[in-house]
């Protein structure tokens, strides 16, 4: 029989790539998020190129109730669920001097809360078979307070966080529980920044590393291999030498922003 994947945010960017990447790998999907016209055009994209089943539903991450609703859709159509991958995501950078409470609101809303209301809704059903994968998608970001994206940053240490202890929680249950940490990838989310980001893939690389790290099973899947040892290196700083170094950064960001820049 073949196995099933769930994501959300499936309508673009790495959740779209790795739609497309299980389908090539012969997986079921059921494929989900806010906008049904790019999602329609995913499916037809991939029922077009790929002899698999593919089910969308419209599901906003942040609603309990949506997830009930895709809960018994899901069950409708397929009777296990092999792979839930919670990919849904969002970043709005801002600068603390331009504070924004409903910036922090809505990412924790989107990157934790919508992650543990899919946790919430599906754990029940790895339990009790005591088998599946259940995938989040973090970031390398998690590796220290970068500047102008606090709430983004510390969304992502609190999922991986998350995701440390339900790895070694639910291991005896023989359910896998993978934290997913990339670095740069060219989608819509980074397309708004401004500066050069070091070490871009593309978002068809990425999801394969992705979508090959879930199937042998990893704990943890960072990469690129030379920005995960890089923020490793960051991470490790002195607090005292990182901010001397995060400083001039921001100044010429800022300088630049202002048409400063030299
Ligand atoms: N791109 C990178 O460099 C990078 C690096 C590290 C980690 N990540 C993480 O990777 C994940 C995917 O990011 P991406 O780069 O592919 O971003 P993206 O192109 O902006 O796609 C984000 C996806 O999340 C969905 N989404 C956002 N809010 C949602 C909500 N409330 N309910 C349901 N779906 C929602 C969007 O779908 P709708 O708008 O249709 O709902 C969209 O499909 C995120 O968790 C992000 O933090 C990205």
């Amino acid at each position: 029989m073949k196995k099933v994947v769930f994501i959300t945010g499936a309508s673009q960017g790495l959740g779209k790539h790795c739609a497309i990447e299980f389908a090539n790998r012969g997986y079921d999907l059921f494929l989900t998020a806010r906008n049904y016209d790019a999602l329609k055009q995913v499916e037809t994209e991939i029922k077009n190129k790929y002899k698999v089943d593919c089910e969308i539903f419209l599901l906003d991450v942040t609603s309990l109730e949506n997830w009930r609703h895709a809960n018994d859709a899901f069950f409708h159509r397929y009777s296990n669920l092999d792979i839930l991958l919670l990919n849904a995501g969002i970043s709005n950078p801002v600068w603390f001097e331009n504070f924004d409470l409903n910036n922090f609101r809505d990412t924790y809303e989107t990157n934790i809360f919508g992650i543990l209301n899919g946790i919430d809704t599906f754990l029940s059903h790895f339990l009790q078979k005591q088998s599946g994968t259940i995938a989040v998608v973090s970031s390398l970001a998690d590796s220290r307070g970068f500047v102008g994206s606090s709430s983004y940053c510390s969304s992502k240490i609190a999922l991986s966080y998350i995701a440390e202890s339900a790895a070694i929680e639910l291991a005896d249950k023989n359910i896998k529980f993978i934290n997913i940490r990339p670095g740069f990838v060219r989608t819509n989310m980074t397309a708004k920044n401004q500066y050069k980001m070091p070490f871009l893939m593309s978002p068809a690389r990425a999801s394969k590393i992705m979508v090959d790290g879930i199937e042998k099973g990893k704990d943890i899947i960072s990469f690129p291999i030379i920005t995960n040892i890089l923020t490793k290196i960051i991470k490790h700083t002195p607090r005292f030498i990182y901010q001397k170094m995060i400083t001039r950064w921001k100044d010429n960001q800022q300088n630049s922003a202002n048409g400063n820049g030299r």
